[in-house]
């Protein structure tokens, strides 16, 4: 199988996109057996922060000595990005001093909050649109580094340099939304924006599914089933009259307090896992 990319972006802030991504890179590394990459590309840096804490709370001492060891020895993402816009990534080895195993199967790039700044101080930001591209190239050509099946990107909040690296490349964009009054119209922009910006490239595959879903008996509550309902067939419109590929998923996610532990802590695979499993099948029906 070859490798399948996955960007999660929405401009709207704190609707799921690190923790969707989050929890479909355990989902896919636990149960699906895959080998995972996930990237934290927002200088905001929640995954990174998230990953850095147990669940309880507490710094892991061991992710901090690595990423200050990272960041010393310029391996960290912006360090690397710099070494694109300067020269090239001819010279670079991706390695264990810039990707974290989490697991044997399961591996991670941290974020750096001096991604704020890349576009400020970059030389050639036309140059910089094909970063991801080569340094994905750099990781599959990595003798010490796994073959992976996915790499997962969890991408900042607005459209930057880095974004179109990514969204240029990957064989799919999800879009996770919270279905409230404003959800169809703000997708409906997001989609023709997203084309707009990157043309004359064409705007891969789209996957927009709900997030943070109320809920009445186990079903969505009628308003959050009537906002879903409104951005399916904005979803449709946006399709046929622009001739993009945007797939409507029927997996919706719920509001659950303490969503990651439900995931983390599997002893026994509750209806949350039901529901992340069922997202993945739909979106690997896309990747095929
Ligand atoms: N399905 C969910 N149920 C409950 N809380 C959620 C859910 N999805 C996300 N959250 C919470 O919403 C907040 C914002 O989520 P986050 O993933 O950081 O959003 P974004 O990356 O889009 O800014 C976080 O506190 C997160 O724990
Ligand atoms: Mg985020």
């Amino acid at each position: 199988m070859s490798i399948k990319t996955v960007a999660t972006i929405n401009f709207k802030g704190g609707v799921g996109k690190t923790t969707v991504t989050w929890c479909l890179g355990d989902i896919l590394s636990n149960f699906a057996d895959s080998s995972v990459l996930l990237f934290d590309l927002d200088a905001q840096m929640s995954m990174t922060q998230a990953i850095a804490l147990d669940a309880d709370g507490n710094s892991s001492g061991k992710f901090d000595k690595w990423l200050d060891k990272t960041r010393k020895n310029k391996r960290d993402i912006f360090s690397v990005l710099r070494q694109h816009l300067d020269s090239d990534l001819s010279n670079f080895q991706p390695d264990n001093d810039f990707i974290y195993r989490l697991k044997k199967n399961y591996h991670f790039v941290p974020s750096i909050e001096h991604l704020y700044w890349l576009e400020l101080e970059s030389p050639d930001p036309g140059k910089g649109k094909f970063f991801v591209k080569n340094l994905l190239g750099r990781i599959q050509n990595s003798p010490n580094l796994p073959k992976y099946d996915y790499i997962l990107f969890d991408c900042p909040p607005s459209f930057t340099m880095l974004s179109y690296s990514v969204l240029t490349c990957c064989d799919l964009i999800l879009v996770p939304f919270n279905p409230d009054f404003f959800a169809a119209r703000g997708v409906g922009m997001l989609i023709t924006g997203l084309r707009h910006r990157i043309q004359p490239h064409p705007l891969p595959a789209l996957g927009v599914f709900a997030n943070r879903a109320r809920t009445y008996a186990k079903q969505p509550t009628k308003a959050a089933a009537g906002w879903i309902g409104d951005v399916r067939m904005a979803c449709e419109q946006t399709s046929r009259q622009n001739n993009i590929d945007v797939r409507f998923m029927g997996t919706w996610i719920p509001d659950r307090a303490s969503l990651r532990d439900a995931i983390t802590n599997r002893a026994t695979p509750d209806e949350l896992v039901v529901n992340f499993r069922s997202l993945w099948k739909e979106i690997s029906r896309i990747l095929k």
